[in-house]
């Protein structure tokens, strides 16, 4: 029997990429290039499996053709760049890769906190532009972080391992809202019911959620304004959870102290006004970007992919 043909829209870990070709029929994107629509399309119609990831939109338009892919074997947790109602009624089953990756995002999402909170881009750029001139009492004085609030947006996986990392490790008092999440067992965590009440009360907010859906523009201008001055927002989730333009401007009028992005609205569009500015910490959507993570991540896609293939259902079955 011939194997399945797959086809990734961008190169993968090296190892990852070796099983592939050992159990598939695997086209590879050797330049790395993002596929365009027409790319994409084309893909649907050549492939058993095209293995897609955050930097591809995969709108309803793709699907009304017909194809001859059954499975997409999404490179990454979130799916919110492939319309899953339109992939559905396609007949396309979709699979995501969670678990995998919460603790470098996790990891991250601090990395981010820290930064902001200890003015660390701004001594890096400082000392880079050979500007440091020695070590005075008054130096760029961040905000410490232990006891202060966290507030999390999304109690999901990512949000949890945040919330402990911020509670053991810092001493941070946890705060979140989600309208899913049980009851947390192995960590003290305020579940709040009104997601304003988060906004409010938190130094730090970090965004955990999904991104699309009623998720889009969650951080808006109403909700940046119920921050305290002194405020943090970090973002990890994805870019359309916060108003771009609001942001800005809450941040232009010092309606709170700061922000760290690694997710952005128009990725890899990043606005001037937010990289002209020196109260934000920016990163290229850096999340999952660990070795391990990215061949963990591969690893079940072809997990998915194999139980797909022998007509089994996919763990990772997303629609
Ligand atoms: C994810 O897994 O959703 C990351 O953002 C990369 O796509």
């Amino acid at each position: 029997m011939s194997k399945p043909k797959v086809i990734l829209t961008r190169r993968w870990p090296r190892q990852v990429e070796a099983k592939l070709a050992s159990q598939f029929d695997a086209t590879f994107n050797e330049n790395d290039r993002p596929l365009d629509q027409n790319g994409l399309r084309l893909a649907l119609e050549q492939a058993d499996a095209v293995l897609p990831t955050v930097s591809d939109r995969l709108g309803a338009d793709l699907f009304a053709g017909g194809s001859r892919a059954k499975i997409l074997g999404n490179f990454g947790v979130g799916f919110n760049h492939i319309d899953i109602e339109a992939a559905k009624a396609a007949e396309i089953a979709v699979t995501n890769t969670p678990g995998v990756l919460t603790d470098a995002t996790a990891d991250l999402a601090v990395t981010l906190l820290l930064m902001c909170a200890r003015r660390a881009g701004e001594g890096e750029r400082e000392l880079r532009a050979g500007k440091w001139s020695g070590w005075r009492p008054t130096h760029l004085c961040g905000t410490q972080v232990t006891g202060k609030t966290i507030g999390i947006i999304g109690m999901g996986r990512i949000g949890q391992a945040v919330a402990r990392r911020c509670h053991f490790g810092f001493g941070m008092k946890v705060i979140y809202h989600d309208d899913f999440a049980g009851d947390l067992q192995d960590f003290p965590a305020l579940r709040i019911s009104k997601v304003d009440q988060v906004f409010e009360e938190a130094d730090f907010v970090s965004l955990h959620c999904p991104g699309g859906g009623q998720n889009i523009h969650l951080v808006n201008e109403r909700r940046l304004g119920l921050m305290m001055r002194s405020a943090i927002l970090i973002n990890t989730a994805r870019g359309d959870v916060v108003d771009e333009a609001a942001l800005i401007s809450a941040l232009e009028q010092g309606q709170i102290a700061g922000a760290g992005l690694d997710v952005f609205e128009h990725e890899p569009n990043v606005p001037k006004a937010l990289r002209e500015r020196e109260n934000v910490v920016l990163l290229p959507h850096l999340g999952s970007a660990t070795s391990e993570t990215r061949v963990a991540m591969g690893m079940k896609v072809i997990e998915n992919l194999t139980a797909f293939f022998e007509g089994r259902r996919p763990p990772d079955l997303v629609s």
